[in-house]
């Protein structure tokens, strides 16, 4: 078994894994060369399928990857009908002051809500606001459920559409709680760490950081 398929097993049975001293820099080619191992590259948002996570100046106000900070426990796309099935990060420059991953399964996630929560959660009622930046390549998606019976999972909290009715308001509130408390795994960025995560099966999260150096190249994939 050599390193792609020992990686691929552990995608399938834990929902993440990391390559280690992969050689890629900054080259997209040599980054969807790795990537295609696992999937099939979207280009849907950015028109591109190589997408920079790097802080912007003056988008402050912009999604996860285009700013500083922490982001909270999210999966992506979840503004789409369908979200793609990975998410590779591809670990460039570590920001000197924190930026690395959590990673937390959809099941631990939803192990400590209220049984209110987890039925609100698996109403087909929730949607999301598309970040600007992808607004031309994302049509609003019908209401969606966040958690399904088998197992897979959408969530951002912080992107939620408003006004939201009560209930959901209350599981929102509660699931956020749950996710705030739960032990998740941290995976410390180092130059050519590449880290896969199933986005449907897992929720990922990134510890503060300032460093405006920081580069991360993100390539979301299809399962192939
Ligand atoms: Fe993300």
């Amino acid at each position: 078994m050599n390193g792609y398929q020992r990686a691929t097993a552990e995608l399938a049975e834990q929902g993440w894994t990391v390559l280690h001293r992969q050689r890629f820099g900054a080259d997209h080619a040599s980054v969807l060369a790795i990537a295609g191992h696992f999937g099939r590259p979207s280009t849907r948002d950015g028109g591109q399928a190589v997408w920079e996570v790097r802080p912007r100046p003056g988008r402050a106000n912009g999604t996860f990857s285009e700013r500083t900070g922490p982001a909270a426990f999210h999966t992506d796309a979840q503004y789409h009908a369908r979200p793609e099935d990975y998410v590779c990060l591809f670990v460039v420059r570590p920001a000197a002051d924190g930026g690395h991953t959590r990673v937390l399964g959809a099941e631990a996630a939803l192990s400590t809500v209220r049984p209110a929560t987890l039925a609100a959660l698996r109403q087909p009622a929730w949607t999301w606001t598309v970040p600007e930046v992808f607004q031309a390549s994302a049509p609003a998606a019908r209401p969606a459920p966040v958690a399904t019976a088998d197992g897979t999972i959408r969530w951002r909290a912080d992107n939620l559409a408003q006004p939201l009715p009560g209930d959901q308001g209350r599981a929102a509130a509660d699931f956020s709680a749950a996710l705030e408390r739960a032990e998740a795994r941290e995976v410390r960025h180092r130059p050519g760490d590449v880290i896969i995560l199933d986005n449907r099966r897992a929720l990922h999260a990134r510890t503060a950081f300032q460093d405006t150096d920081r580069l991360v190249l993100r390539v979301r994939l299809w399962r192939s």
